[in-house]
């Protein structure tokens, strides 16, 4: 049947999910399925079900995509689309309610404190909140791809991180640094099937991963193996499938990490229930050091589609 790759969308991250979008829609095709680009910030969803779409390909990014929007209206339009629920899905796109999920379970995750836009004080912004330490990674609570994500250094940087977030979302979290490995590690099936894929460490430029370095300079390093203690990479593997079954995802996900340079500890950052695909994306560079081509991982994905 017709398949609709839903790409571009209205968030932030529109120039990352067509370049996402435009990966699995080639995949696809050249597998001999029937996929259709459908950009829901140029359509309304409701022509899916008239033109007779039968799956979604969701390779949209952020708000009203990732968030269980889209999810919701396609629950309703009865078409059965790639990974997360709704439920799952707007939880994950929330970095602080996810936070609550993971530490509720004993997950860890660096520690943090919620400024609302508006709410904060002056005080607030001047000195580092609560029990937290220099540097601090301020972020928007539902972005995604380093958009809006400041760390912090001192004070006198505090209020610009902040106002900066708070620009792109009322809810504004300063999350604890920590100094040591970054690394990714998808998250692949659903419940007791899901299975967590190779990690990946990423060696940015100034250790500065950001909206640049993740999709269009060739200075960040990716290393798959990652190079880790195999009883590292496989405590992480452990923790990131705890921490995507306890949000009920399904399908797939990318769970982000830091590993503590001196306890080595693994500390969760977030998870993406709607991971780049792009030519710089994580999750097909993790699948095709376990031996699965794109077009395959596209495949696959595409054929868990559900409801
Ligand atoms: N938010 C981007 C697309 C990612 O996590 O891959
Ligand atoms: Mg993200």
């Amino acid at each position: 049947g017709k398949v609709a790759v839903l790409m571009g969308g209205q968030s932030a991250e529109r120039e990352v999910s067509l370049m996402s979008g435009s990966g699995v829609l080639k995949a696809l095709q050249s597998k001999g399925v029937d996929a259709h680009a459908f950009d829901p910030a140029e359509r309304d969803l409701v022509e899916l079900k008239r033109k007779g779409f039968q799956r979604c390909f969701i390779a949209l990014h952020g708000r009203f995509g990732e968030d269980g929007t889209v999810q919701g209206a396609l629950e309703l339009l009865g078409i059965p689309y790639t990974g997360s629920g709704v439920m799952a899905s707007s939880i994950s796109i929330d970095k602080v309610m996810t936070k609550r999920v993971w530490l509720a379970e004993g997950l860890p995750t660096p520690k943090y404190t919620l400024l609302r836009r508006g709410a904060y004080t002056r005080e607030q912004v001047r000195a580092v909140p609560d029990d937290l330490s220099l540097p601090l990674i301020v972020k928007p609570a539902r972005e995604g791809s380093s958009i809006g994500v400041a760390k912090v250094h001192g004070y006198s940087e505090m209020a610009a991180a902040v106002e900066q977030a708070a620009a792109l979302d009322a809810d504004v979290l300063c999350e604890q640094f920590i100094s040591g490995d970054e690394v990714t590690c998808p998250v692949i099936g659903t419940g007791d099937d899901a299975r967590a894929l190779p990690v990946i460490r990423i060696v940015a430029p100034e250790g500065n991963y950001d909206y640049q370095n993740k999709y269009f300079t060739d200075d960040t390093k990716y290393l798959v193996p990652c190079g880790l203690p195999k009883g590292e990479e496989e405590a992480i593997q452990e923790i990131v499938l705890k921490a995507y079954r306890v949000l009920g995802c399904r399908g797939w996900g990318r769970l982000d990490v830091m590993i503590d340079g001196k306890s080595r500890k693994p500390y969760l950052l977030e998870i993406n229930t709607s991971p780049g695909m792009t030519g710089h994306s994580l999750v097909p560079m993790s699948a095709r050091a376990a031996g699965v081509s794109y077009e395959d991982l596209c495949l696959h994905l595409l054929a868990s589609a559900s409801l």
